[in-house]
Order: structure tokens, then sequence, then C-alpha cells
């Protein structure tokens, strides 16, 4: 008895000095800083997609998505889904085939032309009366409308709500400047029943510039956390070869989801 008490005691104050010192105060500014000011405009983007500089893209269904499908639909049928910044992500045909809707948006129309490719399908391209100068490009066969423009161009007002959500290569893509708006955005865009898959990357931002740009769970919270419920799904050693290319010891993968809180 009297020597469990003393290592109760023992526990206590090394949980108390946690708290207090560096590992439990996490100073999400000072975390921040080494990226804060990084800015990739959209015409670089271009450029990577000019040049095949896109090894972010990944020729298979994405692993997370794959393997936390059944949270997201929650047995729903014929989800709308919502693709920020989609790239040409396979994931988008995955889900159409199974009787999903994909709502995409994408500043590449190169990156936009080789999804619809790639998959053998053909497609239709219209203006958007709602935003000058845009096209939005449609899948025939499927329900995939894949918008070509700024993300920050895009609202509720062109497609209304969504019922999923899957962001991959996206909030950690833009702009760190850029995740205030970016998360308003996105708000805006989740039904009441919305499932928001989130996938972020942990890892020391001294080493690399990004993006991808690193995102703590602690900023993850502070973005989503006033009027969603945010769940850790997984978070996984994701270190490859391609990343201690770019000079980095670790990387953590964490898979979120976030959902409106119900008022
Ligand atoms: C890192 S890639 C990820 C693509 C896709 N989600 C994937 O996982 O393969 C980011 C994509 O967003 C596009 N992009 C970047 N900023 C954008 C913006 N503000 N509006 C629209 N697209 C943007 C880029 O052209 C690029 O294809
Ligand atoms: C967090 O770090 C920043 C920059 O390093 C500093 O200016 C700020 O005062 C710190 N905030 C807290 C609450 O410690
Ligand atoms: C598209 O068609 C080509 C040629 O028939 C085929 O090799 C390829 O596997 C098809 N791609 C998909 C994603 O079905
Ligand atoms: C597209 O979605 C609508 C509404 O969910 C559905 O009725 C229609 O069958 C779908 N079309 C295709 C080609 O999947
Ligand atoms: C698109 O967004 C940019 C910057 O966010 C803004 O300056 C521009 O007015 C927008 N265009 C339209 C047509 O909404």
């Amino acid at each position: 008895m009297r020597n469990s008490g003393f290592l109760l005691k023992v526990l206590w104050l090394v949980l108390c000095q946690a708290a207090a010192g560096s590992w439990g105060q996490a100073n999400i500014t000072s975390m921040l800083a080494p990226q804060a000011d990084r800015v990739m405009a959209l015409a670089e983007w271009e450029e990577r997609w000019q040049e095949d500089r896109i090894g972010f893209h990944q020729p298979h269904v994405h692993t997370m998505l794959e393997n936390n499908i059944d949270k997201v639909l929650a047995g729903r049928a014929e989800v709308r889904f919502f693709f920020p910044l989609c790239g040409k992500a396979v994931d988008m045909k995955w889900l159409a085939d199974m009787g999903h809707s994909v709502v995409g948006v994408e500043i590449s129309e190169k990156a936009i032309k080789q999804f619809f490719e790639e998959n053998n399908m053909t497609y239709n391209e219209e203006p958007v009366p709602a935003i000058p100068g845009v096209k939005v490009f449609k899948s025939s066969e499927r329900n995939i409308s894949l918008y070509q423009c700024d993300l920050y161009n895009f609202s509720s007002s062109i497609e209304g709500q969504f019922g999923a959500i899957w962001d991959r290569g996206s909030l950690v893509a833009i702009n760190p400047r850029d995740r205030e708006k970016y998360a308003a955005l996105i708000i805006s865009l989740m039904a009441k029943d919305c499932r928001y898959l989130l996938d972020t990357l942990l890892y020391n931002p001294e080493l690399y510039e990004g993006p991808p740009f690193l995102v703590p769970n602690e900023q993850v919270n502070s973005l989503f956390g006033n009027s969603c419920d945010i769940e850790l799904l997984s978070s996984l050693d994701a270190l490859t070869e391609r990343h201690r290319g770019w000079g980095l010891d670790y990387l953590t993968e964490n898979v979120h989801l976030i959902t409106p809180k119900s008022i």
C-alpha cells in the first residue's frame, strides 16, 4: 500500500512538470513560425503540372480513404463528396463508381483533363455563370464535376453543401497564412450530416520548407473545434525515401474525422 501511494505521488509530480513544461504548453505560433510566411503562387502549381513535377499524385486509391470509408459513409448511399484541391486523384473515380457524386476544385486545366483521359471518361466543358471566366468539366458517364478555378472563388452558392469531404494534399498544400479563410470556406460547405475526412502531416518544419506544410493537431482543433467535433482516427509513421530526400527525419500522417456539432 505504502509503495503504490508513493508511486502515484511520483507519477503525479511527473505529470504536473510535463503540463507546466514544454510538452504540455504547445505554442502553435512558434511551432508554425518556420513556414508561416511561405507563399506558393497559383502559377507555380500550374508550372508543376506543366513540368510533370507531381510527386503528390498516387496511381491508386489512397489507403487512408479506403481504410476509413465506412466511417465517412456511415451507411449512406449516393453521398455528395467535395474534393478541395482535387488534382487528378483516382479516389474521385473510385467513389463515383460506387454511386456517389463528386465535386472537385482544381486550378490546373491540365490536371482536370488528365483525370478524365487517364480514367477513360469523356467530359463536357461548360462556363460557370456565377464565376466569370471559370469552366466546369463534367463527366458524361459519372457524377463528377471538376471546377477549374481558385478554391477561394468557390462557394456553397455554386453546388450547395456536401455530405462528405476528402481533404488530402489540400489543407496541407494551401499557403499557411490562408488557413483561417480555408477553414471558414470548408465549414460553409458542410451539410448538417457532413463527414469530413482530413489528412494532415507532422514533421520538423526547420528541415523542409513545404508544401506539404506542417499542420499540428492543435491547429486542427483551433480551426474547426468551435463548430465541429474532431476525432483522430489514426496516426501513423509515413516516412519514406521520398521524404528522407526532403531532409525529414520523421513524418507522421494523421487522419481526422470532423463533423458539425449538433446544436
Ligand atoms: C498537393 S496537390 C494534391 C492534389 C490531390 N488532392 C491529391 O491528393 O492528389 C494540390 C493541388 O491543388 C492545386 N491548387 C493549389 N492551390 C490551389 C487553389 N488555391 N485553388 C485551386 N487549386 C489549387 C494544385 O494545382 C494541385 O493540383
Ligand atoms: C509563443 O511563441 C511566440 C513566438 O515564439 C511568442 O511571441 C509568444 O509570446 C508565445 N506565446 C505564448 C502564449 O507563450
Ligand atoms: C483506359 O484504357 C486503356 C486502353 O484501353 C487501358 O489500358 C487502361 O487500363 C484504362 N484505364 C482505366 C483506369 O480504366
Ligand atoms: C447521379 O446522381 C443522381 C442523384 O444522386 C442519380 O440519380 C444518378 O443516377 C447519378 N448518375 C450517375 C451516372 O451515376
Ligand atoms: C476570385 O478570388 C480572387 C481572390 O480570392 C478575387 O480577387 C476575385 O474577385 C474572385 N473572382 C470572382 C469571379 O469571384
